[in-house]
């Protein structure tokens, strides 16, 4: 039985449909204090695949509250997908006196489930922080589907981390090179981007990464092609957040599209992970 979290209704939807399975009844509700009540009434299966990615405070408490919800119904085997894993990027206690977030979340959602299954989290080591086995999906690949009649692709990544995702989806297009720029945080929203010596004048360009949050990053990629003479530029990232006013920021920078998949549902979710992430559950 698939039990989806609030912001994840349609790759649950999704995941059912690839697997077979139901649907569980969900309610989601806010007391007038502001605090949430995610629940299942009727909910009476013995196993539960709970489907939540947690880009907010609020998804997260959803989620545990979902987890103790079927566990209180009776569910004997509960396993967790978490889509996008939010607060993965605090890893590390970056100073004196901060937590190491991503590791007190991940204890939380360990403690009621046998299971987790995340989707390209911005680190693979990041699995090690749950108490409870951790599948991970590499859904990259899927970022390939909406992209066609490229002209002398190049795939780029923003920066060296995130050139396998570049690679993941050429290979998956078929086509093309692969390249990556070298980026430089300069403050929390600030971050300097140099180029590679590729030439990419009158080429359309594939800028890929795990995830657009501010848009700062790509922004400036896109920036930087659209000056050097690219063709047309894409954006394809696994986690399309598009945080504040990320969209503007690339429109501004001039474009062609962004591409992301359902691990967040937004408007440019033009593909789903399912496909990716059924055969896991099915193991
Ligand atoms: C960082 O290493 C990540 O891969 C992304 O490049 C980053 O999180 C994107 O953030 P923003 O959209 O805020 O620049």
């Amino acid at each position: 039985m698939l039990v989806p979290g609030a912001s994840s209704q349609a790759l649950a939807a999704a995941l059912a449909s690839e697997l077979g399975e139901s649907l569980a009844a969900v309610e989601y509700d806010r007391f007038p204090d502001g605090e949430t009540l995610a629940a299942v009434p009727g909910f009476d299966a013995d196993t539960a695949t709970i489907v939540a990615s947690t880009a907010s405070n609020d998804a997260y408490i959803e989620l545990l509250q979902l987890q103790d919800a079927v566990r209180e119904a009776g569910a004997e085997d509960v396993t967790t997908v978490i889509p996008y894993m939010g607060y993965a990027r605090q890893d590390k206690a970056f100073e004196v006196g901060h937590p190491i977030s991503a590791r007190a979340v991940a204890r939380a959602v360990s403690t009621t489930t046998d299971r987790v299954v995340l989707v390209n989290p911005h680190e693979d080591a990041v699995a090690d922080f749950f108490d409870a086995p951790v599948d991970i999906v590499d859904a990259a690949g899927q970022l390939a589907e909406p992209l066609s009649d490229l002209h002398d692709p190049l795939f780029l990544s923003p920066d060296d981390g995130a050139i396998d995702i570049a690679e993941t989806v050429r290979d998956a297009y078929g086509d093309g090179e692969t390249d990556y720029f070298e980026k430089v945080r300069k403050s929390g929203t600030d971050v300097e981007i140099t180029p590679s010596e590729t030439d990419f004048e009158g080429r359309d360009v594939v800028i890929t990464d795990d995830i657009i949050a501010t848009g700062t990053t790509m922004s400036k990629a896109v920036a930087v092609l659209t000056a050097g003479g690219a063709n047309r530029v894409f954006c394809a990232t696994v986690h399309p957040l598009l945080a504040r006013n990320a969209r503007t920021k690339l429109c501004r920078a001039g474009i062609e599209r962004i591409v992301g998949t359902d691990t967040i549902e937004r408007e440019v979710s033009a593909v789903s992970v399912a496909p990716v992430v059924a055969p896991v559950l099915e193991r």
